[in-house]
């Protein structure tokens, strides 16, 4: 069975969200309120770079069933309400701010008909869920009486580059549900996801708080992963180790396996690095921040691979990057996304031009939303145009653009053929081969 649904939020979730559940066969209602950006989305414009929105946009608004607004009273008709707001860091604290997902449930709350769910996607801190239960009876008890709205809570693991996949067809599905009507919930849950329950996703029905946890357990279980093995790189250096062949071999174990063992200059965007920061602010505020205080080292581990990468770039232009040119390959947190936020590419890229360099920026996509984030560096649009007169190129995001490169052909480009691998997925030996320098994190200088 099908639903009227609404989405509240439109952002990098919110988004690809109310696409994925159009292609589902559901109606969807989809809620911002920036105009611009529902402007956008309804003439087809996907806010962001993602593989395949634009095409899904086009095809899930030609089926009429898909509406952007920023007219908040079109979700009356919905029986299902996705809140996919943003929870950014706070400013000078670690905790998440969760304002926007308080202010979409009172937006919302005025509309909501008896008996429907509000469904919260968000990422945020344990204990939200009920905080957000008490305000829902607060605001539409009496109103709904006998047949109450009701929440749960539903993480979404949608990874940039993978959002449309991710949804389509995730490798669960989480449902967060408690109280009396919780098997009505469960039920109307099963016909919103009948389509990946169909094609065998697994579901798991938990409690809210657990619910919540999941979504933030998750993110530092990948952060750690990441940092381990970043922290592995350091002592590879130090030993004269090679990190990707150290991977390999501990991925072989099925019990730790390869992914998120790639070493480089860790992890950034707009998910793991503030998840894992307010994971710990909040295990602190619950009394429980001895448990999560490895996760100071993960953050710590993280940020060193950047200093690293800056001082390796030094290391190769003879000692300081004062009057020396530097070609940077890539601003994007990762390849296939123009998402910039926390970005170690472009912090590395600033702290080289802070030390005195020249530094030029290429990226596939990400150029427009570098340039608004850091206006006083200097990007190129064409690869050869980073590249001319470079004293050392960073790779520091792995797009399949710079594995396709000719580095016999670049050589002539660049004052010196030196390259950093901060992503370890150039093939060293093709670039040594065509009279290259290449070093990376966590391996040896040959
Ligand atoms: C992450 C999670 O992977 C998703 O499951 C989650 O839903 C999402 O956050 C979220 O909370 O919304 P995402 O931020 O898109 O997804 O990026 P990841 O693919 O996790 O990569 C994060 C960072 O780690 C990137 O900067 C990437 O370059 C880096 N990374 C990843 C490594 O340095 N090494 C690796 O081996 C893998």
């Amino acid at each position: 069975m099908t639903h009227t649904l609404s989405v509240i939020g439109t952002g990098y979730l919110g988004a690809v969200h109310a696409a994925c559940m159009t292609q589902m066969g559901h109606t969807v209602v989809a809620v911002d309120t920036d105009a611009d950006k529902v402007a956008g989305l309804a003439a087809g414009r996907a806010p962001l770079f993602e593989p395949g929105l634009d095409e899904l946009l086009a095809a899930t608004l030609a089926t009429g069933r898909l509406t952007f607004t920023t007219d908040v009273s079109a979700v009356a008709d919905c029986d299902v309400h996705f809140i996919c707001v943003g929870t950014p860091q706070r400013r000078g604290e670690y905790a998440a701010d969760t304002r926007y997902v308080f202010a979409a449930l009172e937006a919302i709350a005025p509309h909501l008909r008896a008996g429907s769910l509000v469904v919260g996607k968000s990422t945020v801190p344990v204990g939200t869920a009920h905080a957000l239960t008490e305000l829902l009876r607060e605001l539409t008890g009496r109103r709904l009486a006998g047949a109450a709205a009701r929440l749960a809570w539903n993480p979404e693991f949608l990874r940039e580059g993978f959002a449309i996949k991710d949804t389509m067809s995730p490798d669960r599905l989480v449902y967060g549900v408690e109280g009396d009507a919780k098997e009505a919930d469960i039920a109307l849950l099963d016909e919103v996801y009948a389509v990946p329950l169909a094609a065998g996703t697994p579901r798991l029905v938990v409690d809210l708080p657990t619910a919540e946890l999941v979504k933030v357990a998750a993110n530092a279980f990948l952060a750690t992963k990441i940092s381990f093995i970043n922290a592995m790189a350091e002592v590879c250096e130090a030993a004269g180790a090679d990190v990707v062949h150290l991977a390999d071999a501990i991925g072989m174990d099925d019990r730790i396996g390869r992914k998120f063992l790639g070493a480089g200059i860790g992890f950034g965007g707009g998910c793991l690095p503030k998840d894992i920061r307010a994971f710990m602010a909040r295990a602190g505020e619950l009394g429980a921040d001895q448990a999560l205080t490895f996760l100071r080292e993960v953050d710590a581990i993280n940020d060193r691979r950047r200093v690293r990468m800056v001082d390796m770039a030094r290391e190769q232009c003879g000692g300081t990057l004062r009057h020396k040119r530097v070609a940077v390959l890539g601003a994007a947190f990762k390849p296939d996304s123009d998402d910039v936020r926390n970005s170690p590419a472009l912090d590395i890229a600033a702290a080289a031009q802070q030390a005195g360099a020249t530094v030029v920026i290429h990226d596939p996509k990400a150029i427009p939303a570098a340039r608004l984030a850091r206006p006083t560096l200097t990007y190129a649009e064409a690869v050869e145009d980073a590249l001319t007169g470079a004293d050392v190129v960073l790779h520091l995001t792995e797009w399949s653009d710079y594995r396709d490169l000719d580095p016999a052909r670049l050589t002539a480009l660049v004052a010196s053929p030196s390259i950093i691998d901060g992503r370890n997925s150039l093939d060293p030996a093709v670039w040594r081969a065509a009279g290259w320098v290449y070093r990376a994190l966590g391996r040896p200088h040959a």
